[in-house]
């Protein structure tokens, strides 16, 4: 099985040991504590659950200014983006060593970790700007990754963590939400070898199904991991549990049975596009992926990409042999009205744009507001009729 990153063996930070929790959340209930941001909580359930291994903490200003310009820490890891716990107002932790972090996505804010600290630093403007410059390749406050990033405070608090439990992601998802550790223990009982990953933030229209297809195919894989993200995400995308009730019911239909898990994964949308298809390339690594679909604009929000940078990143910024995974690219996919089938475009060079069903997001989403379900050549119609109940149930 393809080795994590970084390390031999996965070091989730969740404690499993039970003993060794009970008395953690004991302990936690004496540490003075700080409720963080949903990015550090995020943060947390993602080194919780392996996905950030062989990360053991947040990331000190040294490291994640590295991470933000290189890709690599101080001491050389390979690292797509700054790991941080950034906190806005440290009066009740200051001066501590070893304090609590609590959940603000859940009622009553529980500890969701407890943190030792080495340090906290206080991040000037020109940090803040280097990092969302470099992440997000723009410091621009409309972008919906930039405003989160800097919505949060400045102060760095570093050091590692142990989790205590998955956010809201387990109770509201019980049947989606899986750990790296849980997904690789599948993907062993399943006896697969080349596994490929599927990120999406959406649900699944026919081109997402027929990428994944192409991919298995092409590759010769014996399956694919439907990794959905659980997270925040910005105004008017789908929410999780409707995206993967369309999932759900469109594997079930249209994939042939054991070649398909559908999984999820709880963090927020960065919208980072080509850094994130880098992160996303390294959380499927250590899930136990072979290889990560990229296509047209991966992780993008509106102008700020170009269609392909995600997967150009691979070849220009991603020194040889820093991740193991490899990347499925894909072009732009599309119904082809010629040939009958969904295809990419750049198998099919005699085609013209009309020879294409293309149909923007906006449209997509007005028909669907409007009981009007897309053609089947662009959506299954079982998936349309979910997204129609509920977008017929905003108004
Ligand atoms: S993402 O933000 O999670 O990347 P989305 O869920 O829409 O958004 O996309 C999931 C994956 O499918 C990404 O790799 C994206 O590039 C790819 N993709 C989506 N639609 C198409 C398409 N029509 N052609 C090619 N790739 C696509």
């Amino acid at each position: 099985m393809i080795k994590p990153h970084g390390s031999d063996t996965l070091n989730p930070l969740f404690v499993y040991d039970a003993e060794k929790h009970h008395a953690l959340i004991h302990e936690a209930g004496d540490l003075p504590s700080v409720v963080v941001s949903s990015a550090s909580a995020a943060n947390a359930v993602m080194m919780g659950a392996g996905y950030f291994n062989p990360l053991t903490g947040y990331m000190n200003a040294a490291d994640a200014l590295g991470c933000a310009e290189n890709m690599r820490t101080t001491g050389g890891l390979f690292f797509p983006v700054p790991v941080l716990n950034l906190v806005e107002d440290i009066s009740a932790i200051s001066g501590a060593r070893r304090i609590a972090l609590r959940d603000p996505n859940v009622e009553g804010n529980p500890v969701l970790a407890i943190q030792d600290v080495e340090a906290i630093e206080e991040l000037s403007d020109e940090q803040m700007r280097t990092m969302t410059g470099k992440v997000f390749g723009t410091t621009d406050p409309a972008h919906p990754g930039v405003a989160a990033f800097n919505s949060q405070g400045r102060f760095a608090v570093s050091g590692p963590i142990q989790v205590l439990n998955f956010s809201y992601f387990q109770a509201d998802f019980p049947d989606t939400f899986r750990t790296a550790v849980e997904i690789r223990n599948e993907i062993r009982e399943h006896g697969w070898e080349k596994v490929v990953a599927f990120q999406t933030r959406n649900p699944m229209h026919r081109a997402h199904e027929e990428l994944c297809k192409m991919a298995l195919e092409t590759l010769d894989a014996d399956g694919v991991v439907i990794h959905m993200l659980l997270g925040k995400l910005k105004q008017g995308d789908i929410p999780a549990p409707v995206r993967d009730a369309a999932i759900r019911k469109m594997a079930e239909l249209y994939f042939p049975p054991n070649t398909v898990m559908i999984t999820g994964y709880g963090f927020d949308m960065l919208y980072a596009g080509p850094r994130e298809a880098v992160l996303h390339a390294l959380f499927r690594q250590n899930m136990g992926a072979t290889h990560l679909i990229v296509g047209r604009d991966h992780a993008g929000v509106g102008d700020y990409y170009g269609a392909f940078d995600a997967q150009t990143i691979f070849d220009k910024e991603v020194p040889p042999g820093a991740l193991e995974i490899e990347i499925f690219k894909a072009d732009h996919t599309a119904y082809s009205k010629k040939l009958n089938k969904v295809v990419m475009m750049r198998d099919v060079p005699d085609h013209t744009k009309e020879d294409f069903v293309l149909l923007s997001g906006t449209r997509v989403r007005e028909m669907l507001g409007q009981g009007i379900a897309p053609p089947p050549e662009f959506s299954r119609p079982e998936v349309a009729r979910i997204l129609m109940d509920y977008y017929q149930s905003l108004d």
